[in-house]
């Protein structure tokens, strides 16, 4: 394929990454009517940065459409803010696309204080009831929001899927990235997007020694993007 080289398109990581950084890029998403519309519904709801959430919504309008189809898993949806805009924009752009966005909804599991920031039970303060009826009353019937720990829903929520061509893997600590990347990597669709949001913190070494451990070193992986957010492809064969 053009452009590909360790298994990632190095013209699309230009394109996104340094459009967003340094070309015109940012200003154009931020004035576009759909990322604004997307943006308006989750006031007070994310604590996603902008250049991710921008990143996030150039992959699923102008990327997934080139790779076969597939669904969009969120590991970490605190208030669902993301989640929220994913699924706003996927139902213009992805009509048949489902949005499956997993926590505990009861803030963090047990960390690893000698790697984690977080403690356990940060981002506790979510109201699952009121998010799930907020969501019904956009119509956002492609997003499903899933309670429980990982290690207990991602199995039967990927064998629901037909595949998934987004893994938005945003949940801070290292046993929870390592297992989400993990459980997606096996169903994800051939040159599928893997996004971890906050690999590149300061608040989240955990992170970021998972991706490090297992994407980069156990797998081998180059990453298309390192601004704003790591972003891997996931190809059947090693190109
Ligand atoms: C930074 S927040 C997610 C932010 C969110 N995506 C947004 O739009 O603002 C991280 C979330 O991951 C969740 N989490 C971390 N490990 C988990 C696990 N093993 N199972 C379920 N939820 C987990 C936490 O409960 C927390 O709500």
């Amino acid at each position: 394929m053009e452009n590909m080289r360790n298994r990632r398109n190095i013209k699309h990581g230009y394109a996104r990454g340094w459009g967003i950084q340094f070309g015109d890029l940012k200003e154009k998403t931020l004035n576009d009517p759909l990322y604004r519309q997307a943006v308006s519904l989750i006031t007070g709801r994310s604590v996603v940065s902008e250049d991710n959430r921008i990143n996030l919504f150039l992959i699923i309008r102008d990327y997934l459409k080139d790779i076969p189809a597939g669904d969009i898993i969120e590991f970490g949806s605190y208030k669902g803010g993301i989640a929220i805009f994913m699924a706003t924009i996927a139902r213009q752009s992805h009509p048949k696309m489902k949005i499956y966005s997993l926590d505990t909804f009861a803030g963090m599991p047990e960390t690893d204080s000698a790697i984690d920031a977080h403690n356990k039970g940060d981002f506790a303060d979510v109201d699952l009831d009121e998010l799930r009826r907020y969501a019904e009353g956009l119509g956002l019937s492609n997003l499903e929001f899933v309670r429980g720990p990982f290690e207990q829903t991602a199995e039967s929520v990927l064998s629901r899927s037909k595949g998934v061509a987004l893994a938005h893997i945003d949940c801070d600590i290292y046993s929870s990235v390592a297992y989400s990347y993990d459980v997606v990597k096996p169903r994800m669709v051939d040159g599928g997007y893997v996004v971890f949001d906050d690999a590149l913190y300061s608040s989240c070494l955990g992170a970021t020694e998972a991706v490090e451990d297992l994407a980069i070193r156990r797998d081998g992986l180059n990453c298309e993007q390192i601004f704003p957010h790591f972003v891997f492809r996931m190809f059947k064969d090693r190109r």
